[in-house]
């Protein structure tokens, strides 16, 4: 082992240093649980980065999978050491989970900079425990491996796959137009939540765990195997080893991290219809490493490239489907010639080697280039008086005939208005009405929500309706679907134009054009501006204070602004 050990290791400063009252210090008192002298002999000391928890259930497992982390390291070599960050549930934590993404982003990067670590494995499963914890680790630069804690089984109901979230968004339908009951409902619950593990759709958390693959931080083959498989276990087991090698390699996450990486990413999650949270976290995480990476490029470089995967939101199928055609490994062996050939993954080959083999066991689920299930899918980027830093929009869950419109807005100040008047009777809308939402937006709500998807009025529900176009600054849960723009940037809470929109004004969609105006006159927009007054903040102290403070726009990834830029490892004073 001293052999490979040429370069000194980070830890050796803790317990190999010179001074020998620190090192007893630093090796004593870890010896009270029970570790051998060796252990502090020049092994790599590796941080087992956990987010379970089980106010998470996504990843709820996660504590399990740590043990499989374990053994892997120490078959390598290396010392284990397993540690808890700030866990973040979709489902329970309110306001919303991603107010509290930047939080447990510091907690990972202060977590792994002031411990003795070598390298990280970051368990991750729900929607925003992946990038939160991914950026962190950026700000550290140590060598990092992902794994990521795997979907629930397809969601199954009356003999029918359903899937999580996207079954939910079709609820209000089914109670109103198909006579789903409260027992049918309550059945649907566990139906559509079989196992541990998340969503099972291509939501976030799907998105999330496709782009570390798609990125180079996992093993191959890593996104798609279900929480449950034995073959999750092994992954768990195997990148334990890995990350032991890759602290040997020096193989920081910059050297994977690089732009040809994060292009590479943008085409993948282009091809697996991803979710449209997938850009303000990739914009987060290229801020961390020091990429410069534009909201236009997500536009430029994936639009183009045809949908090859068929799971909802945008298809019919679930992840455990995925994974029996063969899983991202049969994506990126596909998309082979739209990619950068020469980007470093974890396990040290590139992304293209390590997939040349995979073929797809079943062309419902996974398509090839050639007959693709969509021909343009990934995300649309708007510009206009609207949205002067951009919008977005994902054509593969909208209804083409809507991705061009022109209607009369009808406006909610706020989601509370939106709840409190949308199933009015009275409200002035139809089916060609234009749903505009403010105030939930990075500093509106605080944290952006998923509201961007308005649940539509119950009177056009009933007539059939199925999709409108709404327009907001929050975002939308990657289960969700329909002709939704979000992130609209700047957000109406610092006074984007977007505050400026009044009921009746009309607003043209024009997506194949990548644009989306207010035919409001400027004159009238200034009128309208020079009486506007910001929104009271709704919390004013602790984390939440400094968040509004200090959060950038959707357009920048919504990374608090003192956090951006690379960092490192380097601490310069020793433990006092
Ligand atoms: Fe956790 Fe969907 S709620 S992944």
């Amino acid at each position: 082992m001293a052999e490979e050990n040429k370069k000194k290791l980070r830890s050796e400063d803790w317990f190999n240093p010179k001074d020998e009252k620190s090192a007893f210090i630093h090796r004593s008192w870890l010896r009270n649980q029970g570790y051998p002298n060796d252990y502090f002999e020049g092994r790599p000391v590796i941080g087992i980065c956990n987010t379970w928890s089980e106010l998470t259930p996504c990843n709820g497992h996660l504590r399990d999978f740590a043990e499989y982390v374990k053994r892997g390291v120490l078959e390598a070599g290396g010392v284990p050491f397993e540690f808890p960050v700030t866990s973040m549930g979709e489902i329970l934590m309110r306001p919303t989970a991603m107010l509290f993404r930047n939080l447990a982003s510091m907690d990972t990067e202060e977590s792994i900079r002031a411990n003795p670590l070598d390298g990280v494995v970051l368990l991750t499963g729900c929607d925003k425990t992946t990038p939160a914890t991914v950026m962190g680790a950026c700000s550290v630069d140590l060598p990092t491996i992902v794994v990521p804690g795997g979907p629930m089984l397809n969601g199954k109901y009356k003999g029918e796959r359903i899937g999580s979230g996207t079954f939910v968004w079709q609820l209000k339908d089914k109670i109103k137009n198909e006579g789903f009951t409260k027992e049918d409902q309550i059945e649907a619950e566990i139906c559509s939540a079989r196992s541990a593990g998340h969503c099972m759709t291509m939501g976030t958390a799907s998105t999330m765990a496709c782009m570390v693959e798609s990125l180079g931080l996992t093993l191959p083959g890593a996104a798609a195997i279900p929480a449950v498989d034995s073959r999750k276990k092994v992954l768990a087991q195997l990148s334990g080893r890995r990350i032991v090698e890759m602290v040997r390699e020096d193989l920081k996450l910059s050297k994977i991290l690089t732009r040809e990486a994060f292009e590479n990413a943008i085409k993948i999650n282009a091809a697996v219809g991803g979710s449209t949270n997938f850009i303000v976290h990739l914009l987060a995480i290229a801020g961390r490493i020091g990429i410069k990476l534009d909201l236009k490029e997500f536009d430029t470089l994936g639009s183009k490239i045809p949908l090859l995967v068929n799971l909802m939101p945008s298809g019919k199928f679930l992840m455990e489907d995925f994974f029996d055609a063969g899983g991202l490994p049969v994506v990126i062996n596909e998309m082979k010639e739209h990619l950068h050939k020469d980007v470093v993954t974890a396990n040290g080959k590139s992304l293209i080697d390590n997939n040349t083999s995979a073929e797809s066991y079943n062309a419902e689920v996974i398509a090839t280039l050639d007959q693709p299930f969509m021909e343009e899918a990934g995300i649309a980027v708007l510009y206009g008086n609207l949205c002067e830093d951009g919008a977005v929009i994902k054509p593969s869950a909208a209804t083409p005939e809507l991705m061009t419109h022109r209607g009369k807005a009808v406006v909610f100040e706020t989601i509370e208005d939106f709840l409190a008047s949308v199933d009015d009777p009275d409200l002035d809308i139809d089916e060609n009405s234009v749903m505009v939402l403010k105030g939930v937006g990075p500093v509106g709500y605080p944290g952006m929500a998923e509201v961007g998807n308005m649940e539509l009025p119950e009177k056009l529900i009933k007539k059939g309706i199925k999709d409108m176009v709404r327009i907001s600054d929050g975002r939308m849960s990657g289960t969700a679907f329909g002709t939704v723009v979000l992130h609209v940037s700047p957000e109406s809470s610092v006074g984007g134009v977007l505050a400026l929109v009044q009921s009746g004004d009309t607003i043209v969609l024009d997506v194949p054009n990548r644009k989306l105006h207010l035919e409001v006159e400027e004159a009238e927009l200034q009128k309208r501006k020079a009486v506007w007054t910001p929104p009271e903040p709704p919390v004013d102290r602790g984390y939440t204070s400094l968040y509004t403070k200090t959060v950038q726009q959707s357009h920048l990834g919504a990374d608090l602004d003192f956090l951006v830029g690379k960092s490192s490892a380097d601490v310069t004073r020793d433990a006092h």
